[in-house]
């Protein structure tokens, strides 16, 4: 077996973008344009991988960890310059090396293996990546004499009979490298874009009698690559729909795939039901049976049988049997047991409830630990921030918070207390204590009367 290692090519202005964001850094279903290629690569046993940036290249680097080489492009002189800049990687290599454009993540684990086995097998010393486009493209054009693969033409060089090739370039090619290193003074930049093409080692190898060969895919969808937003959009769509196929096939219902967002690399149990406008993003485990109407959920843990209603799950946890929504919010660091009900308009944040916990309607439970059966009222507020530092309250096991109760943190209420109504509470409580904290009621009769 010949040794392959990687080169991804991420140097480039990525100007259609019009962003200050570098283009192969967007995100595509939750993951980095550039870290989908490197990903696909190293999916398919690639160890060793090297991504051509340019010289400020920080945010990337940032990004994407030092698991990677980078080569440095000085001047964004082309694809060829940019292969060419991987050289020393490539030198110390040997074999041969796969390159791939480091804006185009469809191209996968399957569609890469598939590619690389029939270069090895056709003992190519360039092969390339192809496939059918009918529709109008800026990609290149696989130029065929008599079958056989002679050069590629960008659009921009292509002449009229040239831009009716339907056949066209991916951007992912293995070649040999010392063929290539070889071969490296033979590129010019006489073109209309004057770059230095990769594209032209075809040629420059096919005059030199190397072997050379396309390998045409049927998933034309490997070929997208994310110059616009438009594209980007495009890829988010293919890339969406590859994820919610195989969540499906795995046991979950989407009732509206096209309408249901999810990351790749969330996991979803059998038997769960996604109703459509749920948007499921991060490092988010959901369990089995669960019922989801239109929430958003990010980086979240969630049990089994839950019903979550119009709500938003951030950095949170919960196990089994819960009733949420609609309109919870969950803000990071929140933690719940079983069979709650976290009703309307209830935000968490920094919380840790215990089983079958009720807050049904309007409460802010922020920096609290609520033990097992507490029933939160309607309106309940623990005021955790006294405008310089934050503070933790604790209530034990059966108590019942009144509604428009105050708990001004920190306050620990001991288990079994019972809290009338439009409290202010600022003291700690015994267990099993009875406490009424406000004004006493006054009625009088009206003056004129
Ligand atoms: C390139 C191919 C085209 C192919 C298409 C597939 C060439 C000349 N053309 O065109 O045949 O159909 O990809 O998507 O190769 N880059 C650098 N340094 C540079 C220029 C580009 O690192 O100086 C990087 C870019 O960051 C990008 C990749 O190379 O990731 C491709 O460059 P891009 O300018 O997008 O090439 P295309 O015009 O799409
Ligand atoms: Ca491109």
């Amino acid at each position: 077996m010949t040794k392959i290692s990687a080169v991804i090519l991420a140097a480039g202005k990525g100007t259609r973008m019009r962003s200050d964001t570098p283009k192969v850094l967007f995100k595509v279903c939750g993951k980095e344009i550039l870290r989908h290629v490197a990903d696909n690569a190293a999916d398919c046993g690639i160890d060793d991988i090297a991504i051509v940036v340019s010289p400020n290249s920080d945010e990337i680097r940032a990004n994407l960890t030092d698991k990677y080489t980078y080569c440095v492009q000085y001047t964004p002189l082309g694809t060829g310059d940019a292969l060419l800049s991987s050289k020393e990687f490539l030198r110390k290599q040997g074999g041969k090396v796969l390159v791939m454009c480091g804006d185009a993540p469809l191209i996968d684990k399957n569609s890469l293996n598939e590619f690389i086995g029939y270069a090895e097998r056709g003992e190519y010393d360039l092969c390339l990546l192809s496939a059918d486009i009918t529709t109008k493209n800026s990609y290149g054009r696989i130029v065929r004499e008599n079958g056989q693969l002679r050069r590629i033409v960008e659009t921009k060089d292509a002449d009229e009979n040239e831009l009716l090739i339907t056949e066209v370039n991916s951007g992912t090619y293995l070649i040999d490298i010392e063929k290539l290193l070889e071969s490296a003074g033979e590129i010019n930049c006489n073109n209309a874009q004057g770059e230095y093409y990769l594209t032209d080692f075809v040629e420059v190898f096919a005059k030199k009698g190397y072997k050379i060969g396309a390998y045409k895919t049927n998933d034309s969808d490997v070929v997208l690559g994310v110059n616009t937003r438009v594209d980007l959009a495009k890829i988010t769509k293919v890339m969406q729909k590859r994820i919610n196929e195989e969540i499906m096939l795995s046991g979950v219902t989407l009732v509206d795939p096209d309408n249901t967002y999810i990351d790749k690399g969330v996991v979803i149990g059998r038997d769960t039901v996604i109703w459509p406008g749920t948007i499921i993003t991060g490092k988010t485990t959901i369990g089995e049976g669960n019922e989801i109407y239109s929430s958003r959920i990010a980086d979240c843990t969630i049990g089994d049988k839950n019903l979550i209603e119009a709500s938003t799950l951030e950095e949170s946890s919960m196990g089994d049997g819960n009733k949420i929504g609609p309109y919870a919010h969950f803000r990071p660091k929140s933690a719940i047991g079983d069979n709650l009900k976290i009703g309307n308009f209830v935000e968490l944040k920094n919380a840790k409830l215990s089983d079958g916990v009720k807050a049904s309607h309007h409460a802010y439970l922020g920096d609290v630990d609520i033990e097992e059966n507490v029933n939160i009222g309607c309106g309940v507020i623990f005021a955790n921030y006294d405008g310089v530092n934050k503070h933790r309250s604790y209530v034990g096991r059966d108590s019942f918070i009144g509604c428009n109760t105050t708990i001004i943190s920190p306050v620990n209420v001991g288990k079994g207390t019972f809290v009338a109504a439009g409290a202010n509470v600022t003291d700690d409580t015994p267990e099993d204590s009875f406490v009424i904290a406000r004004a006493r009621q006054e009625t009088k009769r009206k003056r004129h009367k």
